[in-house]
């Protein structure tokens, strides 16, 4: 049995520089999957960081680098919204991404967080198995990491593997943070990916980054660590801010 590939761990000056080195990543992961198979399919992640690169890709200085026609748009997670909602990961992918280029609908595939979530979390499970097959194998699982630990929409107190064999589940966030519903992939199809990046910045992170990245493996507490693609690969990027309480590396 092959072990998983041991996670890329790379450090950038800034957020500035990290949302280039994502964009940078997406493009590559595309070229290659587009190349290889004519189409790349990338489950999008929500948040401030992603959305960064989400803009530069858009940019005049990105956006002709790539066939969009031949890239096909699905969701990590969602919140419990309709999609014009201002906490809709739709709706901000929409306003930084699909709107600036132009983006069909047909190839965009969003978890429609306006539906009653079970229900919602079943469809996009079949959703997932119609466009990407049994496996729901994605080329680019785009990721970031709460301060909490928690990513896309598994957050800490339950297991993100419930081994339930689900593809997508409805998921409470903690009091507090916006919109307690939401509705996310699950492990199984985060570890299934090609390509898993995970982009985290800021200082608020450092100590939680260094317990994930360096202490000991608790998935129930810190979520983020059951992202251990079976033969993918998994990068971190990071900012020199969220990296700063990490151990020295060689
Ligand atoms: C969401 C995201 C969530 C996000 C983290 C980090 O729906 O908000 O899926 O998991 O990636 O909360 O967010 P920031 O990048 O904004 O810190």
């Amino acid at each position: 049995m092959t072990q998983p590939a041991r996670p890329q761990l790379v450090i950038l000056d800034d957020e500035t520089m990290l949302a280039e080195m994502l964009a940078r990543s997406f493009l590559s992961d595309a070229a290659l999957a587009i190349a290889a198979r004519g189409v790349f399919c990338v489950a999008l992640a929500g948040g401030s960081t992603p959305r960064a690169a989400y803009a530069l890709l858009s940019s005049p200085a990105y956006r002709n680098a790539l066939e969009w026609e031949r890239v096909r748009f699905f969701f990590g997670d969602e919140r419990c919204v309709p999609p014009d909602h201002p906490d809709s990961n739709y709706g901000m992918v929409r306003q930084a991404l699909f709107a600036p280029l132009n983006v069909s609908e047909t190839t965009i595939f969003r978890m429609r967080g306006e539906d009653e979530p079970s229900a919602a979390a079943a469809v996009y499970a079949q959703t997932l198995v119609r466009e990407l097959g049994p496996g729901a194998l994605f080329d680019l699982v785009m990721l970031g990491m709460g301060p909490d630990g928690h990513t896309a929409s598994l957050f800490p107190g339950m297991p993100p593997d419930d081994g339930s064999g689900d593809l997508v589940q409805v998921r409470l966030a903690p009091l507090g943070m916006r919109v307690s519903q939401r509705l996310t992939i699950t492990p199984q199809v985060i570890n299934a990916g090609r390509e898993v990046i995970v982009a985290t910045a800021g200082a608020a992170k450092a100590q939680t980054l260094a317990r994930v990245i360096d202490g000991m493996c608790d998935p129930v507490s810190y979520p983020i660590q059951s992202v251990r693609p079976g033969s993918g690969r998994l990068t971190w990027l990071v900012d020199r801010a969220a990296a700063a309480l990490l151990r020295p590396r060689p």
